[in-house]
């Protein structure tokens, strides 16, 4: 009778994996805050796409770690990046994945910000063409969908423009329309070395505070020419989930993001929750509150014990 009268059904085929790849080869190092996730070399990303794919995942979310920073970020749109170069090789190896690919610069730059730095200022004009660049490597590696995490106004219509004066004119743009300033991405920033070496990101990322904002910026995201809009981090931000799903008829992602991931996995080390309960209950949460898409470090694990 349950089963019958259920509600909201969770289904891996909504999962989108986000993944770490650096330089190198038969890299596999444990990122020690977040258990059970990785910075993988391209050749052991490969593996791990395999195997995801095996559990029934088949989209992926890439962040990069580049071989230096710079004030730029230029490693962002090298052709030989980890990110282009881990496209490439997984584009190679398995064609039914999809895959998406972060566009930002914070992973990038010695300053840790999203954008140009100028003083002590984070320049919005002057990155987009820089995003637009990145984004543009990412799309001529292969890259299925390019998902700009920086917060940056008028970024979507500037890679739209990019990506279609070259032609990429099927590739889609997932923006992260309403991302928050928030102390859940505590551990992906220690993961991916980008914490900002002075000030906070609240010049460009959201205040917590803030709902009906976050429908003007998704408002905007879609005007640029956005396919899909994401709420970020998604548990604290329910609902802002269910407004903007309410609101506007496009395909909305949420990211439940480090900080709620790495929450989850020290409670269970310590056996204060039951690990695998309480994460289809968050999940099952987040799809509830309106989310179409959910990108989760927990895709694998949760499709494993969907699938039973
Ligand atoms: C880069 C970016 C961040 C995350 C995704 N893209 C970090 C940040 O904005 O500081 C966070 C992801 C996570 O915490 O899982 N701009």
């Amino acid at each position: 009778m349950r089963a019958l009268v259920r509600e909201t059904r969770l289904s891996p085929d909504t999962f989108v994996y986000p993944l770490f790849v650096r330089h190198g080869q038969g890299v596999r190092d444990e990122i020690a805050s977040m258990p059970g996730n990785f910075h993988f070399s391209p050749d052991t990303l490969v593996e791990e796409v395999g195997a995801a794919r095996e559990d029934g995942v088949r989209a992926i979310l890439l962040f990069g770690l580049p071989e230096e920073k710079d004030p730029q970020g230029s490693e962002a749109w090298s052709e030989d990046g980890a990110v282009q170069t881990a496209v490439r090789q997984i584009k190679t190896a398995y064609d039914d994945v999809l895959v998406m690919t972060d566009v930002c610069l914070c992973e990038y730059t010695d300053h840790g910000h999203c954008g140009v730095v100028e003083g002590n200022e984070i320049r919005n004009d002057p990155t987009l063409e820089l995003l637009a660049s990145t984004a543009l490597s990412h799309a001529r590696a292969g890259a299925d969908v390019v998902a700009p995490s920086d917060m940056m106004d008028g970024r979507v219509a500037a890679i739209r423009d990019a990506l279609d004066g070259e032609q990429h004119n099927d590739i889609v743009i997932l923006s992260y329309a309403a991302k928050y300033a928030s102390a859940f991405y505590g551990p992906f920033r220690t993961a991916a070395q980008s914490a900002p070496q002075f000030g906070d990101r609240r010049s460009y990322q959201m205040d917590p505070a803030n709902a009906d904002e976050a429908l003007r910026e998704v408002a905007l995201d879609l005007d640029e020419g956005a396919d899909m809009v994401m709420v970020k981090p998604a548990l604290a931000y329910l609902d802002v989930i269910r407004r903007v799903k309410d609101c506007f008829e496009v395909p909305v992602a949420a990211y439940s993001v480090s900080g709620e991931f790495s929450m989850l996995a020290a409670a269970a080390q310590n056996s204060w929750l039951d690990h695998d309960r309480t994460m289809l209950e968050i999940l099952t949460s987040i799809k509830r509150a309106g989310a179409d898409v959910i990108l989760t470090y927990h895709a694998r694990e949760a499709a494993r014990l969907l699938r039973g």
